[in-house]
């Protein structure tokens, strides 16, 4: 394994090189691992079209790199360790060589199932071993996976699979999540009703709780991997064919499908993993995102596996059987290096410290924070109750587009400072702007943050449609890549995330499009118009809160809400559901029609005292309804 930064000015000196040189570093970075045909060249770019390839002509197969790889040195280690839903369930541990074996087999069902290099697989799934297995299996035979988080509904899981036209669906029959047991396979069955492209679906038994069957399209995952063998030599693949597409929300009504390639990918999300959290050789690695989600892929599957870890896969939730689940976790498997969202620490703390102390956190090195911003109560409580004072946390900052962390601190290396992502990681070339795009230099600077440079694992496209990436991404400020945040500079010259400064909010570390809710609401009935605006939110960071304007007959509001809650529920799934409905008479519109939010974004906050200059909307009057039926935030 190759070596990694042990010191600030190790870093320092890291980073001034990536930025003099990029290919030369990139290049020295990529070279630990196993390529089948090395690249020709570096890097091709340009953000215009925007055209971004690294290691051209490369060959790969990033299995190979993720387990064949570790096959002599660390085969007996383990790779995978999983904790169930109940705490008197046995988890279950898969080495590298099991974990290599199980991959091979389900490879073997795919391939047996017809799906091809260059095919898509929709995965559906719960947070068990097959999820990352199935994942891997996909990548093994050059087909493209797009993991969809299991909270979506049918509806949103058809879209996604219609947009990616989708050959196989892997599922669970059920999901067990905390108290309850979900239905999964229904779901998919809903979903399947609106698709034509999907010709097997693969099931793996976890709940056995009884499920319809469509019989030549459903197969059972325990009886298919009985029929094939467990080897499968690794597809050759390009360094810039599709490693997977994730979809995830942006200003605009539809999902996008972000695509990352394979080359890129790998080198990088290898290097930041490895850097951030300092791993070492036997250390244990938990990370409780949900591989439906970019942190998962990047860093539960990916990341570890590629540096050779131990990563931990979790089924359950932070308060199920209690708020000392996590803790109990860590005590039970010596967790060493622990990554959460903002949202569950600011869950837990809210119950008190009774449930840290009643546990054994001494194996903690490392606490890492990722999703949202982390305020300074909940960095606090983290620091001090969870890693005892002693632990640094690696508060990081990036996105689905990203592939990898971008700005974050090298853990036990760089000074902290609560709030702040603090600096770039080598290859990262990030600039703020302002709105008319002119570069803010400098310490002591806020603005919009954009990256200027390419870095190996960037977004290449959003599938199906090249101009909608140029349009989201490159287009706002010429030749750079615009990542939708605000950002402070501050006179240290470390890097404080702001927020998004577009119409995206983040729930729960959950990135949802205020125009994909409204969307949703619309498609109630009784509904003519809604505006969705985000609100700070105790435990969630960000709340939704939606205007309605529904039909005059409408006599009972709370059943509309009701109802409008399971539209919501319907159409995307229950993370999107509003957490106030204020039913409205008109919206502050100005004279050309656009809603101007920042009104009701005050309205949300409950601060109505200064809502600025109201005089070029159509109908003023519309604003003193809305306050005076604002709901309070509580
Ligand atoms: C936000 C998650 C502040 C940000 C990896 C970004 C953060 C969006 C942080 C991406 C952080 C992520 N501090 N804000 N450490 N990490 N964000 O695509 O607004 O689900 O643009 O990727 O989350 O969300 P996504």
């Amino acid at each position: 394994m190759s070596e990694r930064i042990k010191s600030l000015e190790a870093y320092h000196q890291e980073y001034e090189r990536s930025v003099a040189d990029p290919e030369g570093f990139w290049a020295d970075k990529a070279r630990q691992f196993q390529w089948q045909k090395p690249w020709d060249q570096v890097l091709q770019w340009n953000f215009r079209d925007p055209d971004v390839k690294w290691f051209l002509g490369g060959k790969l197969n990033i299995t190979e790199n993720c387990l064949d790889r570790h096959l002599e040195t660390r085969g007996d280690q383990t790779a995978i360790l999983w904790e169930p839903n109940e705490t008197d369930e046995p988890g279950k541990s898969l080495t590298y060589r099991e974990l290599h074996a199980e991959v091979c087999r389900f490879a073997n069902v795919l391939k047996a199932h017809g799906i091809e290099k260059g095919d898509r697989v929709c995965l559906y799934m719960p947070m068990i071993p097959e999820l990352a297995i199935s994942v891997l299996a996909c990548a093994r035979i050059g087909a493209v996976h797009s993991v969809v988080f299991a909270g979506f509904s049918a509806s949103a899981l058809a879209d996604r699979i219609n947009d990616a036209s989708a050959k196989a669906v892997l599922t669970s029959d059920g999901n067990f999540r905390g108290k309850k047991s979900i239905p999964v396979k229904s779901v998919v069955d809903e979903a399947l009703q609106q698709c034509t492209s999907v010709s097997s679906c693969i099931v793996v038994q976890r709940t056995k709780d009884e499920v319809d069957w469509t019989p030549g399209r459903d197969f059972w995952w325990h009886e298919e991997r009985e029929k094939v063998t467990a080897d499968c030599a690794a597809e050759t693949m390009d360094a810039e064919d599709m490693l997977f597409i994730l979809y995830t929300s942006g200003s605009t009504g539809k999902p996008k499908g972000v695509v990352h390639t394979i080359g890129g990918y790998m080198v990088y999300t290898e290097y930041s993993f490895r850097n951030v959290f300092q791993y070492e050789d036997g250390d244990i690695y938990w990370c409780t995102a949900d591989i439906g989600w970019i942190t998962g892929h990047s860093y539960i599957i990916y990341g570890p596996l590629l540096a050779g870890a131990t990563t931990m896969m979790f089924e359950g939730v932070p308060t199920y059987p209690d708020a000392g689940r996590f803790w109990q976790i860590v005590e039970k498997h010596r967790v060493n290096i622990f990554y959460t969202a903002p949202t569950a620490i600011r869950a837990l703390q809210a119950f008190g410290e009774a449930y840290v102390e009643k546990y054994d956190l001494s194996s903690l090195k490392t606490l890492g924070s990722v999703g949202e911003p982390i305020n300074k109560e909940a960095w606090e409580w983290y620091y001090e109750h969870i890693g005892k004072k002693k632990c640094p946390i690696v508060d990081t900052w990036w996105q689905t587009e990203t592939g990898g962390i971008m700005i974050s601190p090298l853990a036990g290396i760089t000074p902290l400072k609560p709030t702040y992502a603090t600096l770039p990681l080598p290859g990262v070339q990030p600039m703020l702007v302002d709105a008319e795009g002119k570069e803010l230099t400098g310490n002591g600077v806020e603005g919009n943050l954009c990256i200027k440079f390419p870095w190996p694992s960037i977004l290449r496209t959003t599938y199906g449609d090249h101009e909608r990436c140029r349009q989201t991404y490159f287009s706002t400020y010429p030749d750079m890549y615009f990542t939708g945040d605000g950002c402070r500079r501050d006179e240290d010259g470390y890097y404080r995330i702001l927020g998004r400064v577009d119409d995206v909010i983040n729930v729960s570390g959950h990135r949802m499009g205020t125009a994909e809710v409204e969307n949703a609401i619309n498609e109630h009935p009784d509904v003519i118009e809604s505006a969705v605006v985000g609100y700070p939110h105790e435990i969630k960071g960000q709340g939704i809160y939606a205007f309605v304007i529904c039909e005059e007959d409408v006599t009972d509001e709370e059943k509309l809400r009701q109802e409008i809650l399971g539209t919501v529920t319907k159409v995307i799934g229950p993370i999107a559901k509003p957490d106030k409905i204020q039913v409205v008479r008109g919206l502050p519109k100005t004279r050309s029609g656009k809603i101007m939010r920042r009104i009701l974004r005050k309205v949300a906050e409950g601060d109505v005292s200064n809502l600025g200059d109201t005089s070029t909307l159509l109908d003023p009057g519309v604003v003193e309804d809305i306050k005076s039926g604002a709901l309070s935030s509580a």
